[in-house]
């Protein structure tokens, strides 16, 4: 029998080493059903609306990278089943979701991995509320990794909230809009993916030094997943991604392919003419969203922004050169081809 995929499978993600693949396959196991005991409350309903986007799917990326960063302990991977590593998989997973709930509601999104966001399958109190209720138990869980740890997650949520209000203010007079959306990623996106690697390391007792390696690695490919997921915004043609297409332009949200574009456009140019009035209308309008999608997707500036990050997840890969070699090291290798060329 073949074993269930992992939801990090449908990045594309294959282990090149048998043992590290059955620690892995066996720590997200437990985390699956960590997450299940974390979020039953007494009220039946209460249960249903926080678990329901968390059961929806996902690729579970964040528990993923604790559980690799859990192979630079001083174990050589024995703590990939540790207590402490487990929950802090649970803790960073909770929080994602926690934050997808908002985001939808901000974003007014229908569809989240596939299945109806709890915005559209309730409504927004109940949306915003299950998301502050997922925090909560995020918090409480972390609570048992001591201070520190509620420390770290509290600055992590710190940073990825005023990285979501700063997105929703735009870029000031006098900002340069394209240093203004790479700080924006970097907070609402890089902070808890550099987390999710630190937690790993700390929990397994890797050194000061190996968690900061990966804490900046987590920060550089946190970053570079997020530039991706926002070139399959415009890239994708249906609902691939478990999300609906096109949600960034709508809610007037400018992504790197539109920064690019933006900067260099030649009014003269009726390509670019057409595009830069689509642009600046109102583009909850079908047609005029499908024809700016169709036009962004064969314009080289959407190159140029696969180019920039493909660019970014290579420099993420250096930053692993200063860690010990092994499986661990390989997997997170490997992770950086695949979030740069992503589908989902
Ligand atoms: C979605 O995150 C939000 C971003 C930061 C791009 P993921 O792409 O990890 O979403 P799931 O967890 O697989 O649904
Ligand atoms: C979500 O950003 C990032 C979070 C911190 C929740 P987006 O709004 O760009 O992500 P998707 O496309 O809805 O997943
Ligand atoms: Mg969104
Ligand atoms: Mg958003």
């Amino acid at each position: 029998m073949s074993p269930t995929p992992l939801p990090a499978e449908s990045l594309g993600f294959e282990f090149a080493d048998a043992a590290l693949e059955s620690r892995v396959r066996a720590g997200l196991e437990r985390v699956e059903q960590a997450l299940l005991d974390a979020t039953q409350s007494e009220a039946p309903f209460v249960t249903a609306a926080a678990q329901h986007v968390m059961v929806a799917g996902g690729k579970r990326f964040r528990p993923l990278l604790v559980l690799l960063g859990a192979e630079f302990g001083a174990g050589a991977g024995a703590e990939i089943g540790a207590d402490e590593v487990v929950k802090a998989a649970v803790v960073v997973e909770l929080t994602h979701v926690a934050t997808l709930h908002h985001d939808d509601v901000m974003d007014e999104a229908a569809l989240r991995r596939g299945s109806s966001t709890a915005n559209a399958r309730w409504d927004n109190s109940v949306a915003i509320l299950s998301g502050d209720w997922l925090f909560a138990r995020a918090s409480d869980l972390v609570a048992d990794l001591g201070p520190e740890a509620v420390r770290i997650q509290a600055r992590t949520f710190g940073r990825l909230v005023e990285g979501q209000i700063r997105e929703t203010m735009g870029v000031g007079e006098g900002q340069d809009p394209l240093k203004h959306y790479l700080s924006v990623v970097a907070d609402k996106t890089g902070s808890l993916i550099a987390t999710s690697v630190l937690f790993g390391a700390r929990y397994a007792g890797a050194s000061e030094e190996v968690q900061e390696s990966l804490r900046a690695f987590g920060e550089e490919i946190g970053v570079a997943f997020q530039l991706a997921d926002d070139l399959l915004d415009i890239a994708s043609e249906s609902d691939q991604s478990g999300k609906t297409p096109g949600t960034d332009l709508r809610e007037g949200v400018p992504t790197l392919p539109v920064l690019i574009f933006r900067a260099q456009a030649d009014p003269t140019d009726p390509t670019d003419a057409r595009l830069l009035d689509l642009l600046d209308s109102d583009l909850s309008d079908d047609a005029r969203l499908s024809e700016t999608l169709d036009l962004l997707r064969s314009h080289p500036s959407f190159q140029q922004a696969e180019d920039d990050v493909r660019r970014r997840a290579a420099d993420a890969r250096k930053l692993l050169t200063t860690l010990p070699e092994g499986p661990g090291r390989q997997a997170l290798d490997t992770l950086c081809d695949l979030v740069a060329t992503r589908s989902v």
